[in-house]
């Protein structure tokens, strides 16, 4: 028998980076895939990964990224290409016969998303799913990190208020190590999670008025949730040099928000990983300088 060794693309990204850490913990080979040599890559292999450079929208880099691989965790950002990615990535996982993929979705993921990074999430796991390759999708709902990001984070500290238009939708911030770990126990104990999709979540199905009253109760700033419209937010996201195709992303996936597409809760993280997933309070709490002025 081949002795195992995992792939973690995105290696260098808020999932990759935890899964990496997580799969060399429990004393596995991983092999890191990045985009680029830089401090974040070094720390990888610091760490103890094998890092590869590489693009996932090369064919040759990604069938040189799976040879001598058993299993693998696909993840690409909200940009485009990944359907064509994903096509790649399925070729390769045959050729290497991997036993597993464990493919990196969305819980907004839907054939008729409006959405492209979302219709694009549909379409890769059919991709996956048809080429025979043995997969595991995961379709997250918001991270918790996305409290952390410039365009929300900003108001937070500079205004005391979360401005976003999700209307009175609801989700349970689910951090990027809870779903780390699920990632590497997947991978390292396949058989059980082949041909599933998991919609995985934190702990608590939280309102944005809420999430507001834990970001206050943990900084000791009073921060309120103050909902804006879509045009105002696309202005907002416009002042921040974003892609035209993460900005229709989350303006799409704003409106589904507002239509409970985000919403609910499970005990997957807990069943897989045997361990509950952080609130809100303790990922605020443990990113506190992030909410500092
Ligand atoms: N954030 C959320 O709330 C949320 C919720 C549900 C699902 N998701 C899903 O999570 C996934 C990743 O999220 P993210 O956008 O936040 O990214 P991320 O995993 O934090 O980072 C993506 C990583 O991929 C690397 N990368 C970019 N283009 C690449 C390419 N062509 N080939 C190889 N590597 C490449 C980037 O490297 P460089 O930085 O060096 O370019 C970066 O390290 C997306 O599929 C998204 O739909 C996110």
């Amino acid at each position: 028998m081949r002795q195992r060794k995992y792939l973690v693309t995105a290696a260098a990204g808020k999932t990759g980076v935890h899964t990496v850490r997580h799969l060399i913990e429990g004393g596995h080979s991983v092999r890191a895939l990045v985009h680029k040599e830089d401090e974040r890559s070094e720390a990888l292999r610091k760490a103890g990964a094998e890092v590869v450079v590489g693009d996932l929208l090369e064919h040759d880099d990604v069938i040189r990224a799976t040879q001598g691989i058993s299993g693998a965790y696909l993840c690409y950002p909200v940009r485009p290409g990944f359907i064509q990615a994903t096509a790649y990535f399925a070729d390769a996982a045959r050729r290497a016969e991997l036993e597993v993929v464990v493919n990196m979705s969305q819980i907004s993921a839907r054939e008729d998303a409006k959405s492209h990074a979302a219709r694009d999430h549909w379409i890769a796991e059919r991709v996956l799913d048809w080429s025979g390759v043995p997969t595991v999708h995961i379709r997250p709902t918001f991270f918790s990190e996305w409290l952390t990001f410039p365009w929300v984070r900003d108001p937070i500290v500079k205004e005391g208020k979360i401005t976003l238009p999700y209307g009175n939708g609801r989700h349970a911030p689910i951090s990027a190590e809870d779903q780390a770990r699920a990632i590497a126990a997947i991978l390292t104990q396949p058989s059980t999670h082949i041909g599933k999709t998991y919609p995985l979540y934190g702990p608590v199905d939280l309102s944005q008025q809420e999430i507001a009253d834990a970001v206050s109760h943990v900084t000791g700033r009073k921060v309120v949730y103050s909902p804006t419209s879509i045009e105002a937010y696309r202005k907002h996201l416009e002042t921040y040099d974003l892609p035209e195709f993460l900005i229709q992303h989350f303006i799409e996936v704003a409106i589904d928000y507002q239509n409970g597409i985000f919403a609910g809760t499970n005990d997957l993280i807990e069943k897989i990983t045997r361990q509950a997933p952080q609130t809100i309070e303790a990922f605020v709490a443990e990113n506190r300088s992030a909410f500092e002025v």
